[in-house]
């Protein structure tokens, strides 16, 4: 494994991290204990240190699951934890909004239960608009649960239809350390809106759906079709087969011979030098294993402006 320092939040992150959307059931399939306790165990093992979740993956379900298995296993100083306010699950695919300063100590309390944790090393506002990204009644919130030692960093994972960089730009302001950004192969609109700005002002930088959702696995072909329960059936009438033409011209003209799609896919996102670490969703253990090798591609360069030791 590699690691970065996640911007001046000085936090010593894995460049490969794990992340965590499919515990909450919405990805064709539902988790047990006994399956995502041996992913953290595993993951531990291979070097990875941080861990995405968030509030709405599940009623707080995808922390649950990785609150348990991190007590179990005794690991809570080893990972850094990072989940999120501003939704409730209300079934899958279905969300509600709940925002104020009120809604957001209520979901923090909720999430340091189900993590069966004193605190979060990384609170992220959750693709919030603009307005509310400025609610004073919030930052108050987030500012007291700072000072009582319930959250370490604050994060910002921006939405992802966000069109400027308005949040991002007022980071400091905010007291937001980290933004979360979709980036990968496919969606590369963050090179010039985000990132410039993100090393302008020093801020970590988690790049998720690194995967394009799974489409960059190199394992699903045009025509390719997901289930109901699958976050992806919905996805299906958006240039699906479009993408995974795409997908299939990279592997041929990008990717070298013996390579994984999937490991040069995460490498790919971690040669910017605005990219801290990656955090690909994952569904078992060879899933992490072999996320955690991309890390070991020429790709991902010991000389990155963010190395540390
Ligand atoms: N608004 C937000 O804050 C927000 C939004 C989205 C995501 N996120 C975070 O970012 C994380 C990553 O995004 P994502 O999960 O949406 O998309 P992703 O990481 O681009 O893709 C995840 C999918 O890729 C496939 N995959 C993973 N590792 C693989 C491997 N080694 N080989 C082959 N296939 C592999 C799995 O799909 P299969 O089912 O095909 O196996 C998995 O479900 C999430 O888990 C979540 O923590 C945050």
């Amino acid at each position: 494994m590699k690691y970065r320092v996640l911007g001046q939040s000085g936090l010593r992150v894995s460049v490969i991290g794990l992340g965590t959307w499919q515990l909450g059931g919405e990805w064709g399939k539902e988790f047990s204990q006994q399956e995502v306790t041996p992913m953290v165990q595993r993951a531990h093992e291979v070097g990875i240190n941080f861990i995405d979740t968030a509030e709405c993956y599940g009623d707080h379900t995808s922390e649950r699951l990785l609150g348990q298995a991190i007590k179990e296993l005794g690991l809570r100083e080893d990972f850094l934890i990072a989940t999120k306010f501003g939704h409730r699950f209300e079934g899958n695919f279905k969300r509600s909004e709940p925002r104020t300063g009120a809604d957001v100590e209520q979901q923090l309390e909720a999430s340091l239960r189900a993590l069966q944790t004193d605190h979060v090393d990384l609170y992220q506002y959750h693709s919030v608009r603009d307005s509310e990204f400025f609610a004073e009644d919030v930052q108050a919130v987030l500012e007291k649960a700072k000072q009582a030692g319930k959250v370490r960093h604050i994060g910002n994972s921006i939405g992802g239809g966000a069109k400027t960089s308005v949040q991002i730009e007022a980071s400091k302001q905010m007291q937001v350390e980290t933004v979360q950004i979709v980036y990968n192969r496919l969606s590369r609109q963050a090179e010039d809106l985000f990132f410039p700005v993100c090393e302008r002002l020093r801020l970590g930088v988690l790049a998720r759906v690194p995967l394009a959702s799974g489409f960059l696995s190199g394992k699903y072909k045009p025509g390719a079709l997901f289930a109901e329960n699958d976050v992806r059936h919905a996805m299906q009438s958006a240039g699906k087969d479009e993408r995974l033409a795409e997908v299939e011209t990279i592997a041929r003209t990008e990717v070298p011979a013996g390579v994984s799609m999937a490991n040069w896919a995460l490498a790919w996102c971690l040669k910017s030098p605005a990219v801290q670490c990656v955090i690909p969703g994952c569904k078992n253990v060879a899933q992490v294993e072999s996320n955690a090798a991309a890390a070991d591609l020429p790709l991902v360069e010991q000389a990155h402006p963010w190395a540390a030791p």
